[in-house]
């Protein structure tokens, strides 16, 4: 199985294990290494940037042949630790960084001198262009089947649009649950595949098995968006208690998000009411419980080693 992403990233298959906030650790993405795939973790993931450093450490240590990994940075002004997560990134080394929700273009600037690669989420063709231009090394098409934040276009209209119009490799990302999946997004013209919600219910997640099971028992059917957690749509398992809260914004929130001066803060506010929100459902169970899952999940049939779903990945 080889694409364009083997060759950028040095790595055996054309597969990143995406970051998950809350869920992707070392243990993932060693795993991955090991299984000749990238691994990807969300910087925020990291309370301080003293834990942020011992990562990439144990990454560095851990490192092998056909194998690379990398760190996410939310680059829009709810992260205040993006300046100094990325200044860390660049002092320690990586291979590469995914850039999410804001301009990429300081990440792109210091990331280049020191040769870490650069990758960013893309949802639509403008946006691609906009990266191309900044000089990123490859556009992440985020579809509408992906987990977390998804975007508006099928996996075959993002893929065709974006490598008919821009010359930098295009990695897709959402609705890749077994090899059959890699295989279409491969044969659309993909350079790779990222690769997120099947790896939830792996032995080395993070989150509790109660969510890890969630991922087994149910399907792509019970997927909904809500804009209940972040303000940005996201897709997560339709429980009891999503279904008694809602998915749409309350009125007060629709108003505060329609006001020109106040939205950058509410933004920031509900993000970070989010962030805790999702936390604690990832890290102990309660009635409030809203699991981030993509329909993806419909392949995951028990909880298994992160080198075995690997394995369902790359064999036929
Ligand atoms: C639980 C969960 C958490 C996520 N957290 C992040 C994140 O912190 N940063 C980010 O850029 N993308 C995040 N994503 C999106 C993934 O990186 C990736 O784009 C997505 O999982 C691909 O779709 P899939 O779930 O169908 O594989 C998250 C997705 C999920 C399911």
């Amino acid at each position: 199985m080889t694409a364009q992403l083997n060759e950028l990233l040095k790595i055996n298959y054309p597969i990143i294990q995406a970051p998950m906030f809350l869920v992707s650790n070392t243990a993932m993405v060693i795993e991955a290494m090991k299984s000749g795939i990238a691994g990807c973790i969300p910087a925020l993931n990291y309370r301080t940037l003293e834990e942020l450093r011992s990562a990439i450490s144990e990454l560095k240590a851990n490192k092998v042949e056909g194998g690379a990994f990398g760190f996410n940075l939310i680059v829009n002004k709810s992260n205040i630790k993006y300046k100094s997560q990325l200044e860390v990134l660049c002092e320690e080394g990586c291979d590469f960084i995914i850039t999410s929700l804001g301009s990429p273009e300081e990440t792109i600037k210091q990331a280049h001198k020191v040769g870490i690669k650069v990758f960013c989420d893309v949802v639509d063709l403008k946006f691609a262009q906009k990266v191309e231009a900044l000089g990123a090394d490859a556009a992440i098409a985020v579809n509408n089947e992906a987990g977390g934040h998804r975007g508006g276009l099928s996996p075959e209209d993002l893929i065709k649009t974006l490598t008919q119009n821009i010359s930098i490799p295009v990695i897709s990302a959402g609705g890749v649950g077994c090899r059959a999946d890699v295989d279409k997004m491969l044969s659309y013209g993909a350079a790779g595949v990222s690769v997120g919600s099947p790896f939830i219910a792996s032995t080395e997640a993070n989150v509790t098995e109660e969510y890890k099971q969630a991922c087994v028992d149910y399907g792509a059917k019970d997927i909904v968006v809500t804009e209940r957690i972040s303000g940005t749509p996201c897709t997560v398992i339709n429980t009891p208690y999503v279904q008694k809260v809602g998915t749409k914004a309350t009125w007060l929130e629709s108003i505060l998000n329609k006001n020109k001066k106040l939205k950058k803060w509410v933004k920031m506010i509900r993000f970070s009411i989010g962030m805790r929100a999702t936390e604690k459902a990832a890290k102990g169970v309660t009635y409030k419980t809203v699991w981030v899952a993509g329909p993806s999940i419909e392949h995951t049939e028990a909880i298994l080693p992160t080198k075995e779903i690997i394995k369902n990945l790359i064999s036929k």
